[in-house]
């Protein structure tokens, strides 16, 4: 496996690939990688011949104040594990490369109206701009046939899926099912974040989606009921506040009256200035134990 920092060298690399008829998988990530992005590379080296994992802290998706610098940095560890789990390269660029003229000089954004506007998007009202952009980008680097993201960052995983099909670009979006510890926490590179008891309360976004999925099986389908569930559930955990606990359309993410079997569960609760999201098919499963 190669780590690579340069545009053109990566340029290089998967154009030969391609030369050679080989298919190209891409998994973006920040990095401080863990076994959610191990499963990305996984699939995408079990459906391509060559894995371009992208190890880049982008800071267009970051608002000020936010944890940009305090963002987890671990390349040794995140080659180690891209290699292990099948990538053909990692490409870990400097910012100045990514952005030659520094990141107030780019002057083209992508914005996803609509699906970016609710959830995520009012409190980061810019997140998903950032987003759009450098994943547009890095489509453009490395030219992938398919691209893989987790289920986890269902809203974002929405958007540059609608991105992809309003602008055309020729790239499968590849949504891979959330990753979670045993008690249930879907894994996330911010969980180091949280201190011991944080930790131990953050399990209650998992249990407020299992909560609501059997709520669903056994016959509620009023959104109201579903959100007081899980409502219930997460009040539980004296130390977390909710941001939203919804109960939305899995393509426009709007909120629905009546959930239907098209419906998704989607929570964000913050543990101090951690927040944690989680989401679920109304129909479920969600993994892990009962908190
Ligand atoms: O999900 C992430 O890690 C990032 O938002 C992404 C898609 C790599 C873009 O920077």
């Amino acid at each position: 496996m190669q780590v690579l920092h340069r545009v053109d060298e990566v340029r290089r690399h998967v154009d030969a690939a391609r030369f050679r008829g080989a298919s190209v998988g891409l998994v973006p990530t920040m990095g401080a990688l863990h076994a959610g992005h191990a499963s990305l590379v996984e699939r995408a080296a079990a459906e391509c011949d060559e894995v371009v994992v992208t190890v880049f802290v982008n800071p267009l998706q970051f608002a000020t104040g936010e944890d940009l610098a305090a963002y987890p940095r671990t390349l040794d560890g995140d080659v180690r594990l891209a290699d292990t789990h099948g990538a053909s390269v990692v490409f870990a660029p400097e910012e100045s490369e990514m952005y030659p003229g520094g990141r107030d000089a780019v002057l083209t954004e992508v914005t996803v109206a609509g699906l970016s506007r609710r959830w995520e998007g009012s409190s980061r009202p810019t997140h998903f701009a950032g987003v759009c952009t450098v994943v547009a980008k890095l489509f453009n680097i490395v030219g992938p046939c398919r691209a893989y993201f987790g289920e986890k960052d269902f809203q974002q995983l929405a958007v540059l899926t609608r991105m992809v099909d309003d602008l055309s670009f020729p790239v499968h979006v590849v949504g891979c099912p959330t990753v979670r510890e045993p008690d249930g926490l879907a894994l996330s590179s911010r969980n180091v974040y949280l201190d011991p008891d944080q930790r131990r309360e953050a399990r209650v976004l998992s249990a407020a989606l299992r909560d609501a999925v059997s709520a669903y099986r056994s016959g509620v389908r009023d959104a109201a009921g579903l959100r007081e569930v899980m409502g219930n559930r997460i009040a539980t955990a004296t130390g977390g506040v909710v941001d939203y606990a919804v109960v939305v359309d899995r393509r426009t993410l709007e909120p629905v009256d009546r959930a239907d079997a098209d419906s998704r569960l989607l929570v964000a609760v913050a543990f101090g200035a951690t927040r944690l999201l989680d989401n679920a098919s109304v129909i479920g499963p969600v993994g892990g134990d009962d908190a």
